[in-house]
């Protein structure tokens, strides 16, 4: 089982919480294109042979490029890659992209779950993070995919917006479960220093919510979501049983993946590499076995880290089993000896530790208590 992800740098508006890799100017569309296409033949060893179960087109703004673009790259993948029968193949759209003609264009090109940046119902707080959709739209977006037969669809949500209070919160969760839509991906907005809400904020211009604001909504979130029947399957996913997103269970299982395109990162098992952001150097070196991507091979302590950190977001925790068959007896009895200190974060099935609702407020945090020292010595 695998994955590839293919990075779309592309958006028509300049979102002011985003410090995602993207570029506002489509100058160089053709010749990125063309290099992730060239990325792909070059990389067709990478993933040792394993069947593709799942393509993800994520961005920047995948639905703003010419499809043409995404039908391009799907070949490519289907020409290189021993793909599986019924693939997941994940579609990133602006809803202000979602129209009649371009549902048809992506469906006869196999695309077969989107993902919509949603991010909120509510006019004041889309014109505040500077999206290009209105608040209709949102909702429209999601009737329209409904009605052009695409019934696998995520939405993205961001609370802990200042200004927004826990009904207007309730308001966005209520439009979600009135769109009777399958997955919800949450995020507490988070102001990262080179966006411009991280401008704002270094200039006293924005003020981040209070931390017990914070929590009560991500507290309404849980509340909400369970009432209705959704899996809170990792911390800032929900979905119905059969609507999880099969792509980012890869990333959470490290299972392998490959990512094209610029500022894309890869996993082989054992090592992981990430792509340049600079399109210059992208476009130029793509293809040629180096010069656009740096690699690291990882220690045993950095992959049970990364194990850690992964898996105890999910629903379905950390196995001391796996543990010790992966890592060793030592790791494993480390791991006991954590969790017992922080037990009231926790919840035990045999041989499982997982996060309960107390230790999902403080998630990283509590996986940092369970890491090893990347420095010392492995057994
Ligand atoms: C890579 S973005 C792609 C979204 C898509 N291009 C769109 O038009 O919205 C993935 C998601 O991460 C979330 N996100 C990105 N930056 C964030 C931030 N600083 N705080 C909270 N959520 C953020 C947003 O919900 C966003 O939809």
């Amino acid at each position: 089982m695998a994955g590839i992800y293919i990075h779309i740098p592309y958006c028509r508006k300049v979102c002011y919480y985003c410090d995602f890799h993207f570029t506002a100017s489509f100058r160089d569309v053709d010749p990125v294109i063309s290099a992730i296409i060239k990325e792909l033949e070059e990389r067709k060893h990478y993933l040792k042979g394993d069947k593709i179960d799942t393509i993800y087109f994520g961005g920047g703004t995948p639905s703003a490029v010419d499809f043409v673009n995404i039908k391009a790259i799907l070949e490519k993948i289907y020409g290189e890659f021993t793909i599986a029968e019924n693939p997941e193949i994940t579609l990133e759209a602006n809803p202000d992209d979602l129209h009649p003609s371009y549902f048809k264009n992506i469906k006869s090109i196999g695309i077969n779950r989107l993902s919509i940046g949603v991010q909120s119902f509510i006019e004041r707080d889309l014109k505040w993070m500077n999206r290009r959709h209105s608040a209709e739209k949102s909702a429209d977006s999601v009737k329209f995919a409904y009605d052009n037969g695409f019934t696998n669809i995520n939405i993205d949500l961001i609370y802990g917006i200042p200004g927004m209070s826990n009904e207007e919160w309730k308001f966005n969760l209520d439009k979600f479960f009135e769109l009777e839509i399958p997955h919800l991906s949450a995020y507490h907005l988070t102001i990262e220093p080179k966006t411009v809400f991280g401008v704002q904020k270094k200039k006293g211009k924005l003020t981040e919510i209070e931390e017990e604001a914070s929590v009560t909504q991500f507290e309404i979130l849980l509340e909400e979501t369970a009432k209705r029947g959704y899996q809170h399957y990792e911390i800032s996913n929900f979905a119905k049983e059969e609507y999880f997103s099969k792509h980012n269970l890869g990333y959470w299982k490290n299972h392998l993946y490959l990512g094209a395109g610029p500022s894309a990162h890869s996993f082989d098992g054992t090592s992981r590499r990430w792509n340049t952001k600079l399109h210059k150097v992208y476009i130029e070196k793509a293809g040629t076995g180096a010069g656009y991507f740096e690699e690291e091979v990882l220690t045993k302590e950095e992959q049970f880290n990364d194990y850690i950190l992964t898996n105890l977001r999910t629903m379905w925790g950390i196995n001391l089993n796996t543990i010790k068959l992966q890592f060793g007896e030592s790791y494993a009895l480390e791991t006991t000896k954590t969790a017992d200190k922080y037990k009231e974060y926790l919840a035990f099935g045999p041989d499982i530790i997982k996060l309960n609702n107390k230790g999902k407020f403080i998630a990283d945090r509590i996986a940092s208590e369970f890491f090893t020292d990347v420095n010392e010595e492995s057994e």
